[in-house]
């Protein structure tokens, strides 16, 4: 069975989701970044900071390629997966892809309860940095097969949506 990938910026809910989801399919979850956090001895933060944004993201296209070969896991990928092509190749060949979005008010209202996002330290700036990322990604996430706004919904109800999504495209046949 196809890997459930979820993407989406800083903020939409993958972690919480995926979670759930996972627990709903009976199936594992993954959760990139806090496998790289482990596999490191290091938060996201102190990898940032002690080798930069260039080692992380290296280490975050080795994490992907190595989650690409997985089977029937709910992996949620960390919001910035979607800048390399590669990452996004590798998780397309065995999983379906759903991007979860929200609002930028919504993004800086969850990013703001706890301070994990080295991209968002800049207080002051955080809606315009926030608003820059998006405007730069958006294209990219729009590359998914399945598109839920987070925004005003519940988590059941997001995960009802999404197996909404999963029926409908056979993607649990067999299964669940
Ligand atoms: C990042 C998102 C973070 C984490 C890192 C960089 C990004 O993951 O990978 O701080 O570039 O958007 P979450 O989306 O899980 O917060």
């Amino acid at each position: 069975m196809r890997n459930i990938v979820l993407i989406g910026f800083m903020g939409t809910g993958k972690t919480t989701i995926g979670r759930l989801l996972a627990n709903r399919l009976g199936r594992p979850f993954i959760d990139s970044d806090k496998k790289i956090e482990y596999e490191n001895g290091m938060s996201i933060r102190e990898i940032f900071n002690t080798y930069g944004e260039t080692y992380f993201r290296q280490q975050e296209r080795s994490m992907i390629a190595r989650l690409s070969h997985y089977n029937s896991t709910v992996i949620a990928a960390g919001g910035g997966v979607v800048l390399s092509a590669e990452n996004m190749v590798r998780l397309k060949r065995n999983g379906v892809i759903i991007a979860l979005t929200a609002s930028t008010e919504t993004i800086l209202e969850r990013t703001g309860r706890r301070n994990t996002r080295p991209l968002l330290d800049d207080f002051e700036k955080r809606e315009q940095i926030v608003n820059k990322l998006l405007k730069e990604r958006m294209e990219l996430y729009q590359k998914a097969d399945c598109h839920i706004d987070t925004s005003n919904s519940s988590p059941q109800q997001v995960i009802n949506e999404i197996m909404f999504f999963l029926r409908q495209g056979g993607y649990l046949r067999g299964r669940s």
